[in-house]
């Protein structure tokens, strides 16, 4: 992985089938970029059950693990990098709680969603998984280099 400057590192941000089909991206990527992260990568595509397969990896014995591949194979999702300050932390805590009912009310799935499996968001849960998480979804040559026009109003 490259070096980024100071305190800045990167998250792999994915919104799922359901939250395409609601109508829900702008909303979801407009709430990274008012917060002052800023967008890396980002696609439009339907992947296939392998790719999601890899993807959930980790979650390969549990039991929702072939429902889970299976929808999120189901039609397109938009997964995106995002850069920034603890952006791993933060994407996590904006999202909300991975039950939506235990998601606090001014996170993404604690206002639009209700259902454990139908959650409409996706983001790393460590530095380490975001890397991986990046790797798997993007090659090196669609990662963006370029800067935000905030000059000194977003970090000091
Ligand atoms: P997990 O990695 O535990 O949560 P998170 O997405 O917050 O990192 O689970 C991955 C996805 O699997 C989760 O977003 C929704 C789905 N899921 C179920 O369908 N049933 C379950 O019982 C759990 C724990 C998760």
């Amino acid at each position: 992985t490259e070096v980024m400057a100071g305190n800045q590192e990167r998250t792999f941000i994915m919104i799922k089938p359901d939250g395409v089909q609601r109508g829900l991206v702008g909303d979801i990527i407009q709430r990274f970029e008012k917060r002052g992260y800023k967008l890396v990568a980002m696609k439009f595509k339907q992947f296939d059950e392998a790719h999601l397969k890899q993807h959930y990896i980790d979650l390969a014995d549990k039991p929702f693990y072939p429902k889970l591949c299976k929808f999120m194979s189901s039609g397109p999702v938009v997964p995106m990098v995002w850069e920034g300050k603890d952006v791993v932390k933060m994407g996590r805590a904006m999202l909300g709680a991975t039950n939506p009912l235990q998601s606090n009310p001014g996170t993404i799935r604690g206002d639009f969603c209700i259902d454990l499996g139908r959650n409409i968001c996706h983001g790393s849960d460590s530095v380490d998984s975001a890397n991986k998480e990046i790797a798997l979804w993007f090659d090196k040559t669609e990662l963006a280099s370029w800067s935000m026009c905030t000059g000194d109003n977003v970090y000091e």
